[in-house]
């Protein structure tokens, strides 16, 4: 398998960070070009300062971070506390990195870096997709130039966890997501229906504890911090398909996302279609289904190596 050369487009977030932790540590099959920050889990100035602390805790200042849009693209709703903290790494006092973040916007770094590389970057948004949307807007050109976009985000076939019907990626966006999932651009979409299944239990917990490496320590406490209000890790997901694609199953659909304030806001709508069977039209690879067991090995095996 070809080494996927990224964007991560985050809002760090913990489970953000261990998407990052999990990237860093497959040296093999990824290489981060750039790491994108975006208003999300907390403001743009916290998820910027998290992405420099986590490329700072893992010695990796040499992935160089970019500062994204600052709210979505329609006034969004008042902030309230999350289970990623005040800070969105859990309150621990995780050390602030001495190295800075570029001065060139997130967009403009997308847009250059896909256009020098065309049909070489795949873009691994995490948080809402204020970014990427705006980076399809600002250059239209950049479509098919994108190898592809494997992004966590939104809930199809089960409820929501923000909204009845709407997972927090899309729902702080969802203007952005419609423009994104609706851009032709090859797309899996690893949604509530499978992160929910990637869920931190005792025995995991206890697993990972196990001879843990100071940074291992760092991010189980960040993970024991978030997991008491959400079980679920799910950015890893993202970064581990890259990893291991045959971890995970789903199947092809078209998306819409609803954008009425007074309907089911946020929500991703499927219409399923038969593989290779929808010429013209954008499809999404749904995932639906995971090898959690061996989704969590993975990340016990790779974050020991950091
Ligand atoms: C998504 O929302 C955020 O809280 C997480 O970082 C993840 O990207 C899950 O709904
Ligand atoms: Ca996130």
């Amino acid at each position: 398998m070809a080494k996927s050369r990224i964007i991560v487009d985050c809002d760090p977030g913990v489970d953000d960070a261990i998407a990052l932790l999990l990237a860093f540590a497959s040296p093999d099959e990824i290489e981060i070009v750039g790491i994108t920050t975006v208003n999300g889990n907390v403001s743009l100035p916290l998820t910027t300062r998290n992405a420099l602390r986590i490329t700072a805790m893992a010695g990796r200042q040499d992935i160089p971070v970019y500062a994204g849009c600052s709210r979505p693209i329609m006034p969004g709703h008042p902030r309230e506390p999350s289970v990623h903290g005040l800070d969105g790494l859990g309150d621990l006092g995780v050390a602030d990195a001495t190295h800075a973040a570029e001065h060139q916007h997130a967009v403009d770094f997308i847009i250059d870096t896909v256009l020098r590389e065309p049909g070489q970057i795949t873009l691994c948004p995490i948080g809402p997709l204020t970014n990427i949307a705006l980076a399809l807007i600002k250059e239209p050109a950049i479509a098919d130039k994108i190898k592809s976009i494997v992004l966590m985000g939104g809930a199809v076939f089960s409820p929501g966890n923000t909204a009845t019907d709407a997972e927090f990626n899309i729902w702080i966006d969802p203007h952005a997501a419609q423009i994104v999932l609706s851009s032709g651009i090859p797309i899996t979409m690893f949604g509530l229906d499978v992160t929910r299944h990637a869920t931190l239990t005792k025995e995991r917990f206890d697993r990972l504890e196990r001879d843990a490496t100071p940074i291992m320590k760092t991010a189980i406490a960040m993970m024991r911090y978030y997991g008491g209000g959400d079980p679920s890790l799910h950015d890893p997901c993202v970064t581990a398909f890259l990893i291991d694609p045959d971890l995970f199953k789903g199947v092809d659909a078209t998306i819409d996302v609803d954008c009425d304030p007074k309907g089911a806001y946020g929500r991703t709508r499927a219409t399923l279609v038969k593989s290779g069977a929808s010429k013209g039209q954008p499809v999404c690879h749904v995932i639906t289904e995971v090898d959690d067991e061996r989704l969590f090995q993975l990340i016990d095996r790779r974050l020991r190596l950091l």
